[in-house]
């Protein structure tokens, strides 16, 4: 498969300065190679030092100026450090990308009133803290913020109330921060991955019915790739997109066209069914 990144311009964002939550794994990782391979500096922050050192090596062999800085995105002053140091260190953030999320498959009769909040706090609250830590800075660069959404938000998908009506906040927020900061120059945009290959997220989700129905329920026949995702992030926060706010730009391989109800079928024969009174 051709090397995706060998297509953008290599200076693409040599002006950008991208603060990613979220960004020491998976599609936040790959998010973060794909801005530093096209020029920018890169901020990653999350609540492990070890992956974030370690994430924040691989980014520096592109060439990149790199920061990483742990904090829990629960943790809106811990947010707003992080960004301090950001802007200290690479001038004000041009782009954020709002990746950090938790998830986990449960049946909604067996969520905790904790484990329910604690996914809308890292995804949906999260997200809101991000972008409201970042106002200031992005209100300085006529910046760009892109929230990592998920099909859960409108393909309702077993084991998946948490995560889905997290989700489902996630790109109402998007919408209407595009539409109060627009007189700033602040566009808003969520992307929605498919299942993307070599992620815990799809290891998580798939680990009841097996990759291989996930697989056979894309299309496109194939999983995604983590610079799949990138691409479209480095794309929709440059130039290039620069006349799209408010936009749900979904990069899953087809994967949401049917619903997931092929993913349900198969979740029906692993549980009890029927309804007794
Ligand atoms: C039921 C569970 C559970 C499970 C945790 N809980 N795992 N309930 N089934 N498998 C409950 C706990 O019992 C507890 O409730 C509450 O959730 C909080 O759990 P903690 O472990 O204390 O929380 P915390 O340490 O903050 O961890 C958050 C986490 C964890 C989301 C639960 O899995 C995590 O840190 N995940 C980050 C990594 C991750 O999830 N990566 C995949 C992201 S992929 P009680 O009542 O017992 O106190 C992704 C894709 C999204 O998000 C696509 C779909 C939308």
């Amino acid at each position: 498969m051709t090397d995706l990144l060998t297509l953008l311009s290599p200076t693409l964002h040599s002006d950008s300065t991208v603060f990613v939550t979220g960004g020491a794994t998976g599609i936040n990782l790959g998010i973060a190679e794909t801005f530093a391979r096209t020029g920018a500096k890169v901020s990653i922050c999350g609540r492990t030092e070890a992956k974030l050192a370690s994430a924040a090596e691989h980014l520096r062999q592109f060439g990149a100026d790199v920061l990483h800085t742990v904090a829990d995105v629960r943790d809106h002053d811990a947010l707003a450090a992080a960004l301090a140091r950001t802007c200290e260190a690479f001038g004000p953030v041009t782009t954020v990308i709002a990746g950090a999320a938790g998830n986990f498959n449960a049946p909604a009769e067996k969520i905790s009133a904790n484990g329910f909040r604690t996914v809308i706090d890292i995804d949906l609250l999260g997200s809101f803290n991000t972008a409201r830590a970042a106002f200031e800075q992005l209100q300085r660069t006529s910046g760009s913020i892109v929230f990592v959404s998920a099909g859960q938000a409108y393909c309702c998908t077993p084991n998946q109330a948490h995560a889905g009506a997290a989700k489902a906040g996630i790109e109402n927020l998007a919408k209407n921060l595009a539409l109060e900061w627009g007189r700033y120059g602040i566009r808003a945009n969520t992307i929605v991955p498919g299942p993307i290959a070599a992620t815990e997220g799809l290891d998580r989700l798939s680990a009841e019915v097996g990759s291989e129905e996930w697989r056979r329920a894309v299309p496109l026949g194939r999983f995604g790739t983590t610079t799949d995702i990138g691409v479209m992030a480095a794309v929709l926060a440059s130039p290039l997109g620069n006349y799209i706010t408010g936009s749900q730009v979904i990069v899953d391989g087809g994967f949401g066209l049917a619903g997931f109800g092929m993913l349900h079928r198969a979740w029906l024969e692993l549980e009890p069914q029927g309804v007794t009174s």
